[in-house]
């Protein structure tokens, strides 16, 4: 490890050269005089781990620099701060304890990783007394964790609601200003390059699940993984969804959901869950368009807060994670490190079924004496009270559009499953989830 202090540089390594590491070479390239002057000694690259030696990349990097051997580069003793910028669980995992237990302090990017195995990695920067940041991992260039972890430090949050993810959001938006279908939006944001030609962990909501664990356990100190969220995805969502939406005065949404539910007897859980709701279009969320991100928090003091910006990309993610960069510089120069992980709370997490929100249900029925009252007793016999009902008649069938209050997810799914058994009723056409307003 080199001494620290003073004119002697602090050396980086840099795992990954894709879109968000060459941006993370580029700034340390051109700001290095800006960023030894906030940091308080030079900061100088010492390396960057490729896959391949004569990939093409966006940026250069002196040929002197680059290795394939990425376990060496991270265990350097010579090496101050490795930034991890591969992805994905291994060799990510490794490197990354490789880079601890050698001394050197991490900035990641890996949501994945966090979401899966983060109390490992925080173990282990606790062991080595180094710093492991990853602002980068949720939400792009938003700063959200530290506002979390340091600025609302001293509050008590009580709901984070995010749309955490751009490429679902850039289809809901379309879907909502064109009235296009999901199968032909997904091909024209795939078209485009808004969206990946696997879009799987995007639409299915596998990557917003990871960013709400991890805002779930900073928010609520306590161990979330992406296991632990409920997660459905946008596939489901369809055009008239969509103008139920805006009929009454809503926007359908992927949202990101970590709530703080407390019983009458004081326990307190947290609930997680990822999937698409339908939020008013007052709500400062439902502004979010195209494939910007938003994170909208709720705290005991502060109030309502909300971060915006741009979720992804190479630029964006980097310059997350050069404030990371500087963070950790300066801490290894103060011979201190920032805050740990905390997860002194251990709050349990609900399961779904006794998550509370209020649902919208869509119903396709007989047109006739007695059919209303009928559906509205399905919904009582689970002790599900209704907000409002909207009627459209068609002939001898008409639609009905049931908002509910604030009832249990499990109470909802029996009341689904017994309209579905009900002969005047031809089908549920769309159930979906309502947030953002009152309950
Ligand atoms: N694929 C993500 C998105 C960005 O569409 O927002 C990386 O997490």
């Amino acid at each position: 490890m080199s001494d620290e202090g003073g004119d002697k540089p602090l050396k980086v390594a840099v795992l990954g050269c894709g879109s968000v590491g060459s941006q993370v070479v580029r700034l340390l390239t051109e700001q290095s005089d800006d960023l030894a002057a906030r940091v308080g000694a030079p900061v100088e690259l010492a390396g960057v781990a490729v896959r391949r030696l004569d990939a093409q990349r966006e940026v250069e990097v002196p040929a002197g620099l680059l290795t394939t051997d990425a376990a060496g580069l991270a265990g350097r003793e010579d090496v101050d701060i490795v930034v991890e910028v591969i992805g994905g669980i291994e060799p990510a995992r490794s490197l990354i304890l490789t880079a601890l237990e050698g001394g050197a302090s991490v900035v990641t990017a890996n949501k994945a990783l966090l979401a899966e195995d983060g109390p490992t990695l925080f173990e282990a920067a606790a062991k080595a007394g180094r710093d492991l940041d990853y602002e980068a991992a949720v939400a792009g260039a938003i700063p959200i964790l530290r506002p979390l972890r340091e600025s609302l430090a001293g509050d008590r949050v009580t709901r984070v609601l995010g749309i955490v993810n751009g490429t679902t959001n850039y289809i809901l938006d379309k879907m909502d200003s064109q009235g296009a279908g999901y199968d032909e939006t997904l091909a024209e944001a795939q078209e485009l390059g808004y969206a990946e030609a696997d879009p799987t962990a995007d639409v299915e909501g596998f990557d917003a699940a990871a960013k709400c664990a991890i805002l779930a356990s900073l928010a609520f100190h306590s161990r979330v993984t992406a296991a632990d969220v409920h997660r459905e995805g946008i596939a489901d969502v369809t055009a008239a969804d969509v103008q139920s939406a805006k009929d009454m005065g809503c926007v359908v949404k992927l949202l990101s959901i970590a709530e703080l539910r407390t019983d009458p007897d004081g326990t307190e859980a947290v609930s997680v869950r990822v999937h698409p709701a339908m939020i008013p279009r007052s709500h400062p969320l439902a502004s979010v368009r195209g494939a910007f991100n938003a994170v909208f928090v709720e705290t005991d003091a502060a109030g309502q807060l909300m971060f915006y910006g741009p979720g992804a990309g190479g630029s964006p993610t980097a310059s997350a994670v050069m404030g990371d960069l500087v963070t950790v510089a300066r801490n290894r120069l103060s011979e201190t490190r920032g805050a740990g992980e905390s997860a002194y709370a251990d709050r349990a997490v609900l399961p779904m079924g006794e998550t509370r929100t209020r649902y919208h249900v869509a119903i396709d029925v007989d047109d006739r004496a007695g059919v209303l009252a009928a559906v509205a007793q399905a919904f009582a016999r689970h002790d599900v009270s209704i907000q409002t009902v909207r009627q459209e008649g068609r002939d001898e069938e008409a639609q009905l559009v049931v908002v509910s209050h604030a009832a249990s997810d499990a109470a909802l799914a029996a009341t689904v499953e017994e309209l579905r058994t009900m002969d005047t009723v031809r089908e549920v056409t769309s159930v979906m989830r309502v947030e953002g307003g009152e309950e």
